[in-house]
């Protein structure tokens, strides 16, 4: 088979390390893909919303399938844009990809399908907003609407702090369009666990779970990020709580996008927080969570491309997934500064170490080749992968690893999983 994969971070690295294990796969290509990524696929200078040179390099390179990494060309219908043309691409089409690209739309269908989430209210003019939050408690959590990298959630800790986010979203318009509806919730406090499933419209078959540290500064502290680490599986994520998701969350989801014309294709990525009152919604997302990828895949023992398959042709029934019993970690190795200002362009050194290594990865994400050398080329650089027999030995591995890598800015958290050394 010939496979394209659409994007250029860690998840896609990872999303590629997988497809390329598949003794189906003959030739992979990645738009536009990193320096990690062009050792085993071969990357074209695509970006990923110029829906029509990268459907003209699938029909021209007789693509197979085409798996699509982020969000926002799911959400402005780039499935439908190679449907189109008659080829097969993994990933909801954009009436499907809403769940994501409108948080107005996804509390309303948890409402609507009693899917536990937060209590919210929705609001379209400022004024109603700021009328509302008079009679709030704090803390509350201010949502942006539409995609915004992100960033577009505010925990607001005061009604003088949620005013200013409603002006921010609402009026100055920080996160452009996204704000032109906005989302008030209320503020739930509990561990937080993702959990990505696969879906063919029908059946929706949940992975092992994972928990990201969104956080820049060790202890949960300072800005919010793109993600500094993960482990899977969560600690916290029990078999009653799996049973519980499944029947009153997953199950649900999948069949109410059905009902609603809105089949969803592709992985869902279900954000649950575990509240005292039990599991309850924080989000959904249509497509792998990064870098929760970069610790689930390298557990899933399945042939991913007959799994992305069965999504696409509706027959996931049949796929028994299995994952290894074990544990992974992922430490973002990141450019200091970020996500604010930070330096790129300086030469990593190391990365040779992870070769021919079956248990320590070393996911590329904000990487390019400058002549023999790889270099720094955003603010998550490198994701260090890790498995271990448990998450302690994972943890251990992982960090282990880090020290194998160095760039002139390198920095991570120095806890991520740390979690594990406190649970009894
Ligand atoms: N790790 C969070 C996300 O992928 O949205």
């Amino acid at each position: 088979m010939k496979v394209l994969i659409v994007g250029s971070g860690g998840r896609e690295h990872a999303i590629a390390h997988k497809i390329y294990q598949s003794p189906r796969l003959d030739k992979l290509y990645c738009a536009p893909g990193n320096a990690g990524i062009a050792e085993i696929a071969e990357c074209v200078d695509i970006p990923v919303d110029d829906f029509d040179a990268l459907v003209g390099f699938a029909l021209e390179k007789k693509i197979d399938l085409t798996v699509i990494g982020p969000d926002d060309p799911l959400v402005s219908g780039i499935v439908d844009a190679f449907e189109a043309k008659g080829l097969r691409v993994f990933g909801p089409r954009k009436n499907a990809a809403i769940i994501e690209g409108s948080k107005a739309f996804s509390k309303n269908l948890m409402k609507k399908y009693n899917i536990p989430t937060a209590k919210y209210e929705v609001f379209e003019h400022p004024s109603q907003a700021i009328a509302y939050l008079k009679n709030c408690s704090y803390p509350l959590v201010l949502k942006a609407d539409g995609l915004a990298l992100g960033k577009g959630v505010l925990i607001c800790n005061s009604h003088q702090e949620a005013l200013e986010g409603v002006k921010a979203i609402m009026e100055d318009k920080q996160f452009g369009s996204a704000g032109d509806k906005l989302v008030i919730e209320q503020f739930l406090t509990g561990p937080e666990v993702s959990v990505l499933c696969f879906c063919d419209g029908t059946t929706i078959k949940p992975m092992v779970s994972a928990q990201d540290h969104k956080r820049a500064k060790d202890g949960d502290q300072g800005l919010n990020t793109g993600g500094m680490g993960t482990i899977s599986p969560s600690p916290y994520y029990t078999k009653d709580i799996d049973e519980y998701c499944r029947r009153h969350i997953y199950k649900p989801v999948i069949a109410a996008m059905k009902k609603e014309g809105r089949e969803f294709k592709g992985v869902l990525f279900v954000g649950l927080i575990l509240t005292q009152d039990g599991p309850k919604v924080l989000e959904f997302n249509a497509r792998f969570g990064d870098p929760e990828t970069q610790v689930v895949l390298p557990r899933l023992k399945n042939d991913i491309l007959d799994v992305f398959e069965a999504c696409i042709d509706g027959s996931l029934d049949r796929i028994e997934l299995e994952f290894e019993d074990n544990a992974a970690v992922c430490v973002i190795l990141a450019s200091f500064g970020y996500p604010e200002k930070y330096v790129k362009g300086l030469p990593i050194e190391g990365l040779e170490r992870f070769k021919d290594k079956t248990d320590y990865f070393a996911f590329h994400a904000g990487t390019k080749r400058t002549g023999d050398s790889i270099v720094t080329n955003g603010g998550r650089v490198l994701g260090i992968t890790a498995k271990g027999k448990d998450l302690k030995e994972a943890r251990q591995k992982a960090y282990e690893a880090t020290a194998w890598v160095d760039f002139a800015n390198k920095y991570m958290r120095t806890d991520i999983g740390k979690v594990v050394e406190l649970l009894p």
